[in-house]
């Protein structure tokens, strides 16, 4: 696991840059990962430069114990944490294999909260083209373990609404807009076919396990 400790540093993708197209171009991906996301990892990083109190904190830590950083920078050190927090789990649930078909635990576990897959795929574009300008459309597991899929602006996590990310796809302008343009539903539709359902089900045994130690 990456980023336990202060200086962060960039996870690379666990595939090529370009093994994603069509469904995302390179042009796009080197600009959010190489730029975007190095950005938020830069900037975190100034900031626990100045704050040397917070660099013994994993970027996971400071978003589970806000209390830890002081208030004057508590917008700002949550807003790049959660933007790099928010990206590792969207990059590392894509694939380079394509039209892979949902899978495993989580697949019993949708078809339980949305009847079928389709309806989980309808619910999601449904809120991709609410006026809300979410940046994360974010699938996870609550505390009576049942599924919920929610939108989050900025670089908000779910780790305050005591909800564990299982599948999150990135809605953001950067993350599409040069190939799809306006049409964002293009790019949710097609992203379908990249999610690393492996990566998802083994992110929710983890959480189930975990509670089940509890
Ligand atoms: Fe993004």
């Amino acid at each position: 696991m990456s980023n336990l400790n202060y200086p962060y540093i960039v996870k690379s993708l666990p595939y090529e840059i370009v093994s994603l197209e069509p469904v995302i171009d390179k042009t796009t991906l080197v600009i959010h990962h190489d730029k975007i996301y190095l950005n938020y990892i830069e900037k975190l990083n100034l900031i626990i430069k100045e704050n040397k109190d917070l660099s013994n904190y994993s970027i996971l830590e400071l978003i589970y114990n806000p209390f830890l950083i002081p208030p004057t920078i508590l917008n700002k050190t949550l807003y790049y944490a959660g933007g790099i927090y928010n990206h590792e789990l969207f990059f590392d649930n894509l694939t380079s294999n394509k039209h892979n078909m949902i899978n495993g635990l989580f697949n019993k576990m949708i078809i339980e909260e949305y009847k079928s897959f389709d309806n989980y795929k309808n619910f999601i574009l449904k809120l991709a083209a609410s006026p809300i300008n979410y940046h994360w459309i974010i699938t996870t597991i609550n505390c009576k373990n049942k599924i919920d899929t929610i939108g989050l602006k900025d670089n908000d996590t779910t780790i305050p609404l005591n909800l564990y990310p299982l599948l999150v796809i990135d809605i953001a302008e950067h993350a599409y807009f040069i190939k799809y343009h306006n049409h964002k539903d293009d790019y949710v539709n097609s992203i379908f076919s990249i999610i690393n359902y492996d990566v998802v089900n083994e992110r929710l045994l983890k959480i189930i396990n975990k509670k089940k130690n509890s």
